[in-house]
């Protein structure tokens, strides 16, 4: 197959994952005989320094003539405590999904059996918990109209009936390919925009009967992912929601630094970690490149390429067995293995098998 990616490495350790995902995919197109090109594009805080803009024309051009995006991760600390700051390297991400209309975030939280114990959860609470969040991205808290002055301040959660349904399409899409069972999580309790949701997701749960429907409001849900995570298989929400479930779904399985994740719409699909730029370990070698190398295999299950999916999860599994693994998830006593090295070994692998 002939496939042109986008590579937007960002900020932070952005460009050191950045590195090790293209190589896995260099490794794959070897492999199996893809025709993969490469475009670099500048998106961020580096995006600002070098042109004003978190997300330049010239970056939206190349994302939107590509097939997909590989992404890293956006932020830089010298926005983070200064409201003055005009503009910031996270609009650069939001822009992106806005203009790519990337409504769909999806966000598998597997995890890994020879890392539950790394977890914060006991181990036979978190073992085979396997779900995904289907996150809605383009609408909510994020984008809706905003006040901002210097004693009031407003943000705007709005949804309109056709963007519940089509996240929840999406839901029963991945449901009906895995264990049938769809959580919807709102605060219909207290929020008119989650009421929408909650009647939207009634009449498709409706035109959808082989697969099991469950509502639960967001306090809940949060609560119960740590309590029984594997409660859950499909579960779909909005923005907002979407965002803190993840992080929470993210420590469960031991590190931030193992999740992939994709987003989908209108327009060029992203393929992107779910951890953010870790500004302190920039140029140390010490990130995990897992996350970023199984965003690729995503990239190609995306396209309908699943023994190159296959194979990079199961250079993935291997190096995790055999202990070839960043300090965060190292054994005791272990050998130490830098991003560099954890990538090399997988692209090798990759080569091999
Ligand atoms: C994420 C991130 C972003 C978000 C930030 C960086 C804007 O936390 O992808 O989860 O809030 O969506
Ligand atoms: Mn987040």
């Amino acid at each position: 197959m002939k496939l042109h990616i986008a590579v937007l490495a960002g900020d932070g350790i952005g460009p050191e994952i950045s590195v090790q995902g293209v190589e896995a995919m260099k490794a794959i197109a070897e492999r199996f005989g893809h025709d993969i090109t490469f475009t670099s594009a500048l998106c961020g805080a580096a995006a600002i320094d070098a042109v004003g803009d978190p997300f330049p024309e010239e970056t939206f051009n190349i994302c939107r003539e590509a097939d997909a995006v590989l992404f890293s991760s956006v932020g830089d600390p010298k926005f983070d405590n200064n409201p003055n700051a005009k503009v910031r390297p996270e609009q650069g991400l939001l822009a992106m999904r806005k203009k790519l209309g990337l409504f769909a975030n999806i966000r598998p939280v597997t995890t890994f059996d020879c890392l539950v114990h790394k977890s914060p959860l006991k181990d036979e609470l978190v073992k085979g918990a396997d779900f995904i969040c289907i996150r809605e991205l383009t609408g909510g808290m994020y984008f809706g109209e905003k006040k901002e002055g210097d004693d009031y301040a407003y943000d705007t959660n709005a949804y309109t009936r056709q963007e519940v349904e089509r996240i929840l399409e999406v839901a029963y899409e991945y449901a009906g390919r895995r264990r049938k069972h769809v959580t919807v999580v709102d605060k219909a309790n207290v929020l008119a925009s989650s009421r929408l949701w909650r009647k939207v997701a009634k009449e498709v749960a409706a035109k959808h009967p082989d697969i099991e429907t469950d509502f639960m409001y967001v306090d809940n849900a949060a609560m119960r992912m740590i309590q029984e995570p594997r409660y859950f298989d499909v579960m779909v929400t909005e923005n907002t929601f979407g965002d803190i479930l993840t992080d929470e779904g993210s420590c469960i399985t031991g590190s931030m630094g193992l999740l992939p994740s994709a987003s989908t719409g209108e327009s060029t699909p992203v393929f992107e970690p779910i951890h953010g730029s870790w500004p302190q370990a920039k140029g140390l070698n010490i990130a995990n490149p897992l996350a970023q190398i199984l965003s690729a295999a995503m990239l190609f299950e995306y396209f309908g390429l699943t023994a190159e999916g296959a194979l990079i999860r199961e250079a993935v599994d291997a190096s995790l067995a055999q202990n070839v693994r960043t300090p965060e998830i190292q054994v005791e006593g272990g050998a130490k293995y830098g991003t560099k090295e954890v990538g090399a070994w997988i692209a090798d692998y990759i080569r091999k098998h």
